[in-house]
């Protein structure tokens, strides 16, 4: 399948700009059920986890020095660098709890941190945490592994990119956003274009892979001419991957926010150019269009996978590695294990007070039925593939595609109708016009959406 076929069709785009849940899981976070304990959650994932199937690990480190006024990720701000020992003391004795659950020896083969700004601790501390990882579990000494880390250019220096190296990790994704002063000054983070640079220059030289750009389309004074200079610097950096996220806009949920004044924010016409231009230089630079917000160059690993047919979709956004149990830690942080999803605490104080207390931190979780891991299916092949053949789905969970999904044939022949897809006796094929509506696609077949709906919570598609 050739993934730099991406039509652009306006008419299309406008009459599906609808809300629509990202799936970084199915169910998505907002079906977890506050009545499972912990208890239940932990035995269920012990249950249906395959005791011999490797680990990816998360760490959420939520501190941020400074504000930036659109982040909707969550975050402390403080210029207190003492508050991050005691909350590495509590992941700690949570990571000890976790690795007694699940480890077993299993080999890690993805590690993440992120944030808030992982590199907001001290060098000494990032020493610690690895080591800390490293004791409780079965960490990869050859560098086979995915290990990675979140940047922000601004609290990293060249040293301590030597040592995140040093201390086993090789992916690295730095947050940028935007080049222009204007548009950085609006939402408080000023970054300069050599800071970003450096930081780029240095880990490729120490073999770091699949360098990634956050950029984000729809902030302040952003316009499409503006942008473009933004990806004209960003090609030049040449980075592996890149992802352009769509500014959503919810003051009433981020406090911070309410420091952008809605009418320097771009119109919904000029945040669509901006799109439609970036996709459009980002395919014309050589990068291949994974699917929702992110682009890759064709040799690196995503792209890869997602010829081959191996990509998948976890919490932490597209992956390849789709036979991990991930294993979160930290404050807010989401596990995956087994059948199992489950959330922990949101806030520092009721985190720290619960890993005291019981040694975890889990509030809230969803424990898969059998209807849930077919839709699961369905709707990762979809996302991460833009096709589905519906053979391996009937013989893997033993149903008739079309009888189990009959409720949904009408609404997947007015999609086809309409150009976003294509139906044929074994395969429901998405078009290149419809790539950009594919979590609209995918909502077709989330039993938890009601069909006449409201979307409200979701963040715009578009
Ligand atoms: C945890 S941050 C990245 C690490 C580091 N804190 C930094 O800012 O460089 C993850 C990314 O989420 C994206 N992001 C944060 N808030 C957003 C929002 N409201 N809308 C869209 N993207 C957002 C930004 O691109 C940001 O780089
Ligand atoms: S974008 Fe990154 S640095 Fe800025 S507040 Fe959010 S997490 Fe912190």
């Amino acid at each position: 399948m050739d993934n730099n076929l991406i039509k652009w069709d306006l008419d299309l785009i406008k009459r599906y700009d609808l809300a629509g849940p990202r799936y970084t899981s199915y169910p998505t976070a907002v079906q977890f059920d506050p009545q499972l304990t912990p208890i239940d959650l932990v035995q269920a994932g012990q249950k249906t986890a395959d005791p011999e199937a490797p680990l990816s690990l998360y760490v959420h480190i939520p501190f941020c020095e400074h504000i930036c006024y659109y982040c909707a990720c969550n975050k402390v701000i403080t210029r207190s660098r003492k508050k991050a020992q005691p909350y590495l003391d509590t992941v700690y004795q949570e990571m000890a709890q976790l690795a007694a659950w699940y480890s077993h020896g299993r080999p890690v083969t993805q590690l993440h941190w992120g944030g808030g700004t992982p590199t907001f601790i001290s060098h000494e501390q990032m020493v610690e945490l690895m080591g800390q990882m490293r004791q409780h579990f079965n960490l990869l000494d050859d560098d086979s592994g995915d290990y990675s880390i979140e940047i922000d250019p601004r609290e990293a220096s060249l040293e301590t990119i030597k040592l995140l190296r040093a201390i086993g990790f090789n992916r690295i994704s730095l947050g940028l956003q935007d080049i222009d002063p204007k548009v950085q000054e609006a939402v408080n983070r000023v970054q300069s274009v050599e800071q970003t640079a450096a930081i780029l220059k240095e880990a490729r030289q120490l073999g770091f892979r699949s360098l990634n750009l956050d950029l984000i389309y729809g902030l302040p004074y952003q316009t499409q001419a503006g942008f473009n200079a933004t990806l004209d610097t960003v090609i030049e950096m040449n980075p592996d991957r890149l992802s352009v996220f769509n500014y959503a806009h919810l003051p009433d949920r981020f406090r911070p926010q309410r420091h952008i004044q809605e009418e320097t924010l771009p119109s919904p016409e000029v945040k669509l150019a901006i799109l439609e231009s970036t996709i459009n230089k980002l395919l014309d630079a050589g990068y291949v269009y994974i699917g929702m917000d992110h682009f890759a160059k064709p040799d690196d690993e995503l792209a890869i996978a997602q010829r081959t047919g191996n990509l998948h979709r976890n919490f932490q956004g597209y992956t390849t590695h789709a036979e991990c149990d991930l294993v979160a830690m930290g404050v807010s942080a989401i596990s995956q294990v087994g059948s199992v999803y489950y959330q922990n605490e949101h806030e520092i104080s009721a985190y720290s007070q619960a890993v005291a207390a019981n040694q975890h931190a889990i509030k809230r979780g969803i424990s898969l039925t059998g209807d849930d891991i077919i839709r699961r299916e369905v709707i990762t092949q979809l996302i991460c593939h833009f096709e589905l053949d519906k053979r391996p789905i009937e013989q893997k969970f033993a149903i008739r595609f079309d009888e189990y999904f009959s409720d949904v044939l009408t609404e997947l022949q007015a999609l086809a109708a309409d150009g976003l897809i294509t139906l044929d006796e074994h395969r429901l094929q998405v078009t290149p016009s419809g790539r950009l509506l594919i979590r609209r696609i995918c909502m077709v077949f989330d039993a938890y959406i009601p069909k006449v709906q409201s979307t409200q919570r979701f963040s715009r598609i578009i």
